[in-house]
């Protein structure tokens, strides 16, 4: 983590006084950004099919009628002059490999939790409106100023009939103009309205944070594959009933007592756990190499230039599970847990670092998946 970003305060009296609990705005988190992408960069992301944006009006007099387009964008709806806009391309540490060092800058959060890198090129006046996220949200300004109001107001009220979120009351507490390099941390359910003050792009690391219903669907769809009851439905007493439309109390009883036996284990928790907070999105697919290299010069490459895991690459691991990439288990020699676990925390292997037989087997075959590359030489950010 960059030493400065929160202007001396560590990262564990953030945590202590600030996460999840009260918003930070600091002066020159990153003095001398400007962000990592060029508004063509980041036009050219919008009009991408493979990329997630959404170009946003928001009218300030009438909320309700404010549109939202998501994309793929058309090149020339980016050139709007009559009334501010704003385009938001989520997930930009996929396509760019600065922002996805910017976002794991931010592990001392614990990649568990942290999403994705998302930017905002605004013109001047643009914006998303006054709403509240679910999520914790670090704001990092780009280029040009930003005015952000912010709010700890319960009533959470949402304009009617409008295609975004919107406050309909929003009365800000707090009131501020970052600038390029300044960063605004806001806890869950802070109220916050920024506005573009003339052209401007805002970097935003967020955060999951899974509703225990949506965990439990995904509990329960893991734990579906993974029971293995014994046993069939059987009626040797059955007796005549009245009524054979009923089900009787005795069916409802038997299976009651069959669906009893549905059990699990703190492990399970832990397993699933593993393969759900690294399974890919939906929209995410690996790029296998074309020419993938042959174990020998793979090995050779990787001691030479070392090694860094594909942005979009997730690996977890717990003491309970073991380890998870991209939606799977995997098995690990006890003697390469260590590495491996400093593999997931770095995300990078060191050139010379030394590996076991095994282990390069297991980055090999990451490689030929795409999930690893050998370092090409190009700095980083
Ligand atoms: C923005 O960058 O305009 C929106 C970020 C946010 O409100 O969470
Ligand atoms: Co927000």
């Amino acid at each position: 983590m960059l030493s400065n970003l929160f202007g001396g305060i560590t990262p564990a009296q953030f945590l202590a006084e600030y996460w999840q609990k009260k918003p930070l705005c600091v002066r020159q988190a990153l003095p001398g950004f400007t962000g990592l992408a060029t508004r063509e960069e980041i036009f050219e992301l919008a009009c991408d099919p493979d990329v997630e944006s959404r170009l946003v009006h928001y009218r300030t007099n009438a909320p309700e009628t404010s549109t939202v387009e998501h994309g793929p964008q058309k090149r020339s709806q980016l050139r709007g002059k009559r009334e501010p806009w704003t385009v938001l391309v989520q997930g930009l540490n996929l396509w760019i490999p600065a922002a996805d060092a910017l976002l794991h800058q931010f592990d001392f959060i614990p990649q568990a939790r942290l999403d994705d890198l998302m930017v905002s090129y605004a013109v001047d006046g643009g914006g998303v409106g006054p709403h509240f996220d679910n999520y914790d949200v670090f704001l990092l300004q780009g280029i040009g100023k930003r005015r952000w109001q912010i709010a700890d107001q319960q009533d959470h009220t949402l304009v009617e009939g409008a295609p975004l979120r919107l406050l309909r009351d929003f009365s800000a507490v707090h009131d501020w103009v970052l600038e390029p390099g300044d960063l605004l941390y806001l806890p869950p359910h802070w109220a916050h309205y920024g506005i573009a003050l003339g052209e401007c792009t805002t970097y935003s690391v967020g955060f999951k944070s899974p509703t225990a219903q949506e965990l439990a669907y995904g509990f329960l769809d893991w734990l579906a594959e993974h029971l293995d009851l014994q046993g069939m439905y059987a009626d040797p007493d059955l007796k005549r009933q009245d009524n054979s439309a009923e089900v009787s109390p005795a069916m409802i009883d038997q299976v009651a007592r069959m669906l009893d036996g549905i059990r699990w284990t703190r492990t399970d928790i832990a397993a699933f756990l593993g393969g759900y907070l690294t399974e890919p999105k939906p929209s995410v697919f690996f790029d296998p190499p074309d020419e993938p290299l042959e174990r020998a010069a793979f090995v050779h490459a990787l001691k030479a230039r070392g090694g860094k895991l594909d942005a979009r690459t997730l690996l977890l691991w717990s003491e309970e599970a073991g380890f998870h990439i991209n939606g799977e288990p995997f098995a690990v020699a006890a003697e390469d847990r260590e590495t491996l676990a400093a593999l997931a925390h770095r995300r990078r292997i060191d050139a010379g670092q030394k590996l076991s037989p095994g282990l390069i087997d297991l980055l090999h075959a990451w490689h030929k998946d795409g999930f690893l590359h050998v370092t090409d030489g190009k700095a980083g950010f």
